[in-house]
């Protein structure tokens, strides 16, 4: 299936008529794929475009960035796709029903790297313990990101999160890119050089 769900919903919407449509009128009970973040939106229009049989599901704060992508998903006729304007703590807590999410990406989320913004960081324990309550059992969780020390803390808060295994071996990361198509920011790390660590794990 590549055409529209249903032509009578816009690509682009907000957290609120998420959360009161529902992921099925959305995808039309197809398994949805998740992605918190998205920015540019490449690597969530080559997912979607690549696999039709899933729906995809991205979030994004930037109403800029959300409206701009929905027009380039309109204009490829990516027809699985809805692009949500919210941040992912509303909808992973008050959108998505439990075990609703067959794989969830989250690529280069905001360091946030002063001590005093550490607060501010989407890797929080009970973040993370409530998107694995809306993941499937089994599904994956990929995170990346080129920041050091909020590798440091994001590997400890995915470690510590009872309900997820770690998929990496015993370092708990990776640094081999998972299967996927490059994402904006990771193109410019790896234009620099930088080191980026990469965590598989997946919902018990
Ligand atoms: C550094 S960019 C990475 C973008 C993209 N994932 C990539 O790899 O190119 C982080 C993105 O996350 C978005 N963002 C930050 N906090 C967010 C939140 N709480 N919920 C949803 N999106 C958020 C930002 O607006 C930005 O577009």
């Amino acid at each position: 299936m590549s055409g529209p769900v249903d032509a009578g919903l816009s690509v682009a919407l907000e957290g609120e008529a998420l959360r009161e449509l529902g992921l099925d009128a959305c995808f039309d009970g197809r398994p949805v794929v998740l992605e918190i973040g998205f920015g540019r939106a490449e690597l969530i229009l080559a997912l979607a475009q690549a696999d039709p049989a899933r729906g995809y599901l991205g979030v994004e704060v930037s109403r800029k960035r959300v409206a701009k992508a929905a027009r380039r998903a309109e204009k490829a006729g990516i027809g699985n796709v809805r692009l949500v304007h919210s941040n992912a703590e509303f909808v992973v807590e008050r959108a998505l029903p439990p075990s609703s999410i067959s794989e969830c990406w989250i690529n280069f989320s905001d360091p946030w790297p002063k001590k005093r913004h550490f607060k501010r960081r989407l890797f929080q324990p009970d973040f993370v313990a409530r998107l694995c309550g809306v993941l499937e059992p089994g599904a994956p969780l990929h995170v990346a990101t080129d920041h050091a020390g909020y590798a440091e803390w994001i590997d400890e808060v995915l470690a510590a999160a009872p309900g997820l295994e770690n998929l990496c071996g015993p370092r708990r990361v990776s640094d081999t890119a998972p299967a996927r198509p490059v994402t904006a920011y990771e193109a410019e790390w790896l234009a620099e050089g930088r080191r980026i660590a990469y965590f598989e794990y997946r919902r018990k």
